[in-house]
This record gives structure tokens, sequence and C-alpha cells, in this order.
């Protein structure tokens, strides 16, 4: 029997996205019917060793092995890590990740990946420099109903794309939390766009910018409108279009995000010529969807698709990472660097259009 690739991860952060993906990452893959890679916690950075122990403590069974550093630093020097896994908020992702791909480590790096498009475009070129693999951590790319959808979709059973809608909200009950709260503060980047905004963009990605007859075509226009907190001025509520018309698809996605309602139980909604796709909330790891089979406007048949699994959907990621650095390859197929970099340019328009500028200063490449 051939042996599991084990990839060995440095966690900088000890936030609650960077608990999350530790826990998911230390599920046996077995579970999920994965034996060709394993994943091994070797480091943890904190902005301090007492945080750095304790994570370790609780999210890593408290294994002994696990090196505890007092800075990011000691994670980037640590010749026992291959990979970085970056948790820290948006504003931190380009000087962590440089720094990491500095060191040549590959990265994976949660979304978003970078503030701006520029920013993430020098990110691209250091990882090509120093030879390393980098991901944006868009885990739910990854997951097993995200897969089967994009199967469903591009079988051809639907016909074409027409229009897509998806929407992720949630209530941060923001007059109750302080203003320094990342999602609430400009200095952190926050606002509905950057922190949910990535997830109605994922589907609306996977199912026209995917679809096989767009050709890789980028949008031919995108709109953006945003009604801004007088708490802090972050946007508090966004919806933007995001058309395509350049080759084979000609589709419109409606995406919104907000901060001060709860999501509907249908996130996202994909009409094709002859079907439509509705997938259940939350739209960042579903775990239903419902296909309906339509004939002019009679439905000739419906089906739910159910997915369960060990852990909460992190994993998947991993696995891909794990596999693409065994591999040798610099980024994903499945979300490789032109989706990141689609992202990031939707989202500087979206903003240009919503009137929406960071602090000076904040964006490290403009
Ligand atoms: N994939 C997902 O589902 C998902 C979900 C939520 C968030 N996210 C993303 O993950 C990132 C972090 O979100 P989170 O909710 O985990 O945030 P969080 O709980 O506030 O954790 C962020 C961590 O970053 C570190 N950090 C470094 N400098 C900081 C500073 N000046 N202020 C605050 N924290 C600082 C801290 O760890 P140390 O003290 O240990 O250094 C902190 O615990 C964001 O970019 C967000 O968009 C992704």
């Amino acid at each position: 029997m051939t042996q599991s690739f084990v990839l060995r991860w440095g966690i900088i952060s000890t936030g609650r996205i960077a608990s999350c993906f530790v826990t998911d990452a230390l599920v046996d893959p077995k579970t999920r019917d994965v034996t060709d890679v394993v994943h091994k916690i070797t480091a943890v950075g904190s902005r301090s060793v007492e945080s750095a122990q304790k994570f370790i403590a609780e999210f890593a069974k408290g294994d002994q092995s696990i090196k505890a550093y007092g800075s990011y630093a000691g994670v980037f020097a640590d010749p026992n890590v291959d990979a970085v896994y970056i948790g820290t908020p948006h504003t931190f992702h380009y000087e962590n990740a440089l720094d990491a791909i500095k060191a040549k480590k590959h990265v994976l790096c949660e979304k978003p990946v970078t503030l701006n498009a520029a920013e993430l475009r020098s990110l691209l070129a250091a990882a090509k420099e120093h030879g390393v693999f980098f991901m944006e951590a868009l885990w739910t790319r990854f997951q097993p109903l995200t897969l089967e959808v994009k199967k469903l979709a591009e079988s051809g059973v639907l016909g074409a794309p027409m229009a897509l809608q998806a929407d992720l909200s949630a209530d941060f009950g923001l007059d109750k939390i302080p203003k320094t709260h990342r999602i609430l503060d400009p200095a952190l980047g926050g606002g509905a766009l950057l922190d949910l905004g990535p997830y109605p963009l994922i589907w609306a990605i996977l199912a026209l910018y995917e679809h096989p007859s767009n050709q890789g075509a980028a949008p031919s226009n995108i709109t953006g409108t945003m009604l801004k907190t007088p708490l802090t001025g972050v946007d508090r509520s966004t919806s933007f279009t995001v058309t395509f018309a350049e080759r084979g698809v000609a589709a419109q996605a409606n995406l919104s995000c907000n901060l001060n309602v709860n999501t509907y139980q249908t996130g996202v909604v994909i009409r094709y010529e002859k079907g439509t796709i509705a997938i259940q909330e939350p739209i960042y790891c579903p775990k239903s969807f419902t296909v309906q089979y339509l004939q002019g406007d009679k439905v000739t048949k419906e089906e739910t698709r159910r997915f369960e699994y060990v852990g909460s959907g992190w994993h998947f990621q991993a696995d891909e990472v794990a596999r693409c650095v065994r591999d040798g390859k610099s980024e994903s197929l499945l979300w490789g660097h032109d989706k990141s970099l689609l992202e990031m340019e939707i989202f500087d328009e979206v903003r240009r259009q919503g009137g929406y500028k960071f602090p000076p200063g904040l964006e490290k490449v403009v």
C-alpha cells in the first residue's frame, strides 16, 4: 500500500477561524474516504506565546510535539513547517502571506485573500519568484456538494445558465458590538462585501465564469451599490451584479450581502434553460440542494441531494493544498489564482462604485 503524503502545517493566529481550520485538519481523513494525504500541525504562531499554547491545548489535543511561538516569524522560520495557514484579519493577509512566501513556505490564506487586486498581483509574483504554492482559503469550492453541483451544471442536462441569485447575510448585532470589531472597523477592512461577499460570488464564478462555454472570459459588466452604517462608515448592505456576455455564456448574477439581517433559507438559485438548482443556506457550507427539471414552466422532476461528513467542511481545502504541494503545483485547478484575482477585481470595482475607500495607508500595494 502506498504511504499517505503528510503535509506539515504552521498556523498563523489563534482566532475563531484558525480554530475551525485546525479542528477539521485533525479529523481522520479516512472518515471522508481520503487515504492519499494527511495533515500534521507542527507549529502555531500568535502575538502571545500563551495564546499559542492555549490554542494547542484546546484545538490540537494538547499535542506536545507542536511548537508554540509568540510571534508569526517563528513559524515562518521553522524548518518543520511546509505550509502556512493564515487566519488573521483581512488587513494583515498581504504582509503575513508575503513573509511566509519569502521564507519559502506554501500558503493557504483566508478570504478575502487581500484588500485589493494590486496586493494579490504582488503576492502572486512573489509566490512565483520563490516557487511556492499559493491559494485563497475559499473552502466552499472544495466541498463535495459544490463538486456535485458543478458536475450537474456542466453535464448539459439543464442547458445553458441564464440567471443566478445569491445572498449571504448575518445579523452581527452592529449596535451591540464594539466599533473596533473587525466587521465594523474600517482600519481592519470592515464591512459586508469583503467579509461575506466572497460566498455569493463563488457561486457566480462556479456557475458562470467556470462554465465551459464561457471559455474563461472576464465579466462584461460589473455594478455595485453600498449602504453604509453610520456607526463607522463601512458597508452594511451591498448589492452587486456580475454579467457574463463575452463568449458562450449570456447570463447575469445578482449578488448581495448584509450585516444586519439573517440569510434566507435558500441562499443560491441558479436558473438554466431547462431547470433550476436551489442551494440551501448556509451558502459557505451547504448540506443540500434541490434540482428541478423543467419543460416550459412545468416541473417534470424534482430531486434533493443531501451531504454528510465528519467535521465542518474546512478539511476539503486542506486536502487540496496537500495534493497540490505533493504534486509540485503552484496553484489549484479548482480555485486557482485567476479566480481570486477576478474576485478582488470585482470587489475593487464594487467599492469604487459604492464609494468605499479604505483609510490611507491600509492597502500595502495600490
Ligand atoms: N473561511 C471562513 O469560513 C471564515 C470565517 C470567518 C472568518 N474568516 C476570515 O478569517 C479572518 C479572521 O477572522 P476571524 O473571525 O477568525 O477573526 P478573529 O477571531 O478576530 O481572529 C483573528 C486573529 O488574528 C490575529 N490578529 C493579528 N493582529 C490582529 C489585530 N490587530 N486585531 C485582531 N486580531 C489580530 C489574532 O490572533 P493572535 O492574537 O493569536 O495573533 C486574532 O485572534 C478574516 O480575514 C475573515 O474574513 C473566514
